[in-house]
């Protein structure tokens, strides 16, 4: 055996041996860290303000201090960054490498090559900044207060064997000081956080209402305009007839040609009652059910040739979808007719689609074009109809979405219903 023997991950050059400070020193380099410490407000500024002010006594290439939310924890690291604090998420505490000291079954961890410790590298621990980082000593002791660990600071350095048992003490007194700190950070950052998701609690619901309250706006101004329909067309026909009619009896025998025309008259007003009742109320709705009143209204508004544009229905919604009930399946068709609207009037498309299919627990409805496509609703002028049919969507329990198609040119609208127990009645069937 030779002493030249390479070692498979060469460490760096040794730092000249430690002189560990006495007692007083020590007590000297925690006053200083604490007085660093004192006025940063988050996390990382604190913990580099410990970093640098531990260096002396207790020195690393990397100090961290993870802080426990519930079951998971972050992490704030001074030093090399690694994935610890640079993952997005908080991450299970099952998945620390460090998870004995966190969940309490080890007052402290110390090793001289952590890069090689099993203890580490668990399955499904997540290890690979401690190879990324190249850390070997590590030291890692609880942060406590009142007893309960609130997260763990850990001390790491690239040469190995460098802590001893006689930096667990000083570790552990640092970690004491730190605590309490850190542990007012983590709540002053919860206010924060409740504060914050409070007030877009309180947007969204405002937003909501208003939206409720344009929608029942607009359907008094439906009931008015239906008012003024019955009134100024059908009424007034229907006046003239009778006129007619009440002439024809007192007066002379009526010939062929005036019964006609008052026949005729008698048609048209029957045709236009029907028009504005079918604006009004979607008719087949009612009688044969959503997938029926949909195709029935492609066919209305696109079919007549007038317009030129192709449009399909594919339904594949199963018999769910007519044992919805009547208010629900009026909110789904008003928002198809809206979407299917404005594909007509703004995109130029050449073909609309209208699918209903189930995905997973939740009924689909989708509304494609092929048109020009739709820009951001900050670019509009008017938004109204697309407030309404969010706000239907909302007040049914579905998701609804606007955007340009990704598979191709023009337009999405999607509405998205959650079945819930409708879905368990089909099953039993
Ligand atoms: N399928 C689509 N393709 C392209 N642009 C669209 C499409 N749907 C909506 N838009 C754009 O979004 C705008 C807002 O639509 P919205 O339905 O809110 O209002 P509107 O249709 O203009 O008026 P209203 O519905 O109140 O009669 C439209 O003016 C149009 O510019
Ligand atoms: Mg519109």
């Amino acid at each position: 055996m030779s002493e030249t023997a390479p070692s498979p991950t060469p460490a760096p050059t040794p730092r000249p041996a430690r002189v560990r400070p006495g007692a007083e020193a020590l007590f000297g380099h925690l006053l200083r860290v604490s007085q660093a410490l004192a006025g940063q407000l988050d996390f990382q500024t604190a913990i580099q303000a410990v970093s640098d002010g531990l260096q002396p006594v207790l020195p690393h290439d990397h100090l961290d201090v993870c802080i426990l939310r519930h079951d998971h924890h972050v992490a704030f690291e001074a030093g090399a960054h690694t994935d610890w604090s640079l993952t997005e998420r908080p991450m299970p505490v099952s998945m620390s490498p460090i998870r004995a000291v966190l969940r309490g079954e080890a007052d402290h961890l110390m090793t001289g090559d952590a890069m090689a410790d099993p203890r580490f590298h668990f399955a499904g621990a997540f290890a690979h900044p401690i190879r990324d980082a190249a850390l070997r000593s590590r030291i890692h002791v609880p942060l406590l207060v009142r007893g309960e660990i609130i997260g763990a600071l850990s001390c790491s350095s690239r040469e190995r064997d460098l802590f001893t048992p006689a930096d667990i003490p000083f570790a552990r007194h640092v970690a004491d000081m730190l605590a309490p700190y850190f542990f007012a950070l983590r709540a002053a950052e919860d206010t924060r956080r409740l504060a914050i998701e409070e007030a877009e609690g309180r947007t969204r619901e405002e937003a909501f209402r208003e939206g409720a309250l344009r929608l029942t706006e607009e359907l008094e101004r439906e009931r008015q305009r239906i008012g003024m329909d019955l009134h100024d067309l059908t009424l007034a026909d229907l006046t003239r007839l009778s006129r007619r009619l009440a002439r024809l009896r007192g007066g002379a025998e009526a010939g062929e040609g005036e019964l006609a025309a008052v026949a005729e008259e008698l048609d048209r007003c029957i045709r236009e009652l029907r028009e504005i009742i079918d604006d009004a109320r979607p008719n087949v709705l009612q009688l044969f059910g959503l997938a029926e009143g949909i195709e029935d209204f492609l066919g209305r508004a696109l079919g007549g040739g007038a317009t030129r544009i192709d449009w399909r229905f594919l339904n594949g919604g199963g018999a769910v979808v007519e044992r919805l009930e009547e208010p629900l399946r009026v909110a789904l068709f008003r928002i198809v007719q809206e979407a299917v609207n404005n594909a007509a009037h703004h995109a130029e498309p050449a073909l609309i689609e209208v699918e209903l299919r189930r995905q997973g627990e939740a009924l689909v409805i989708e509304i494609r074009d092929d048109g020009v496509g739709f820009a951001s609703l900050a670019q509009r002028r008017r938004v109204g109809g697309i407030r309404n049919m969010q706000t239907r969507a909302r007040l049914v329990g579905a998701q609804f979405q606007i955007a340009r198609r990704t598979d191709a040119r023009g337009t999405l609208v999607s509405i998205a219903l959650p079945l819930g127990e409708r879905d368990g009645r089909e099953d039993a069937r």
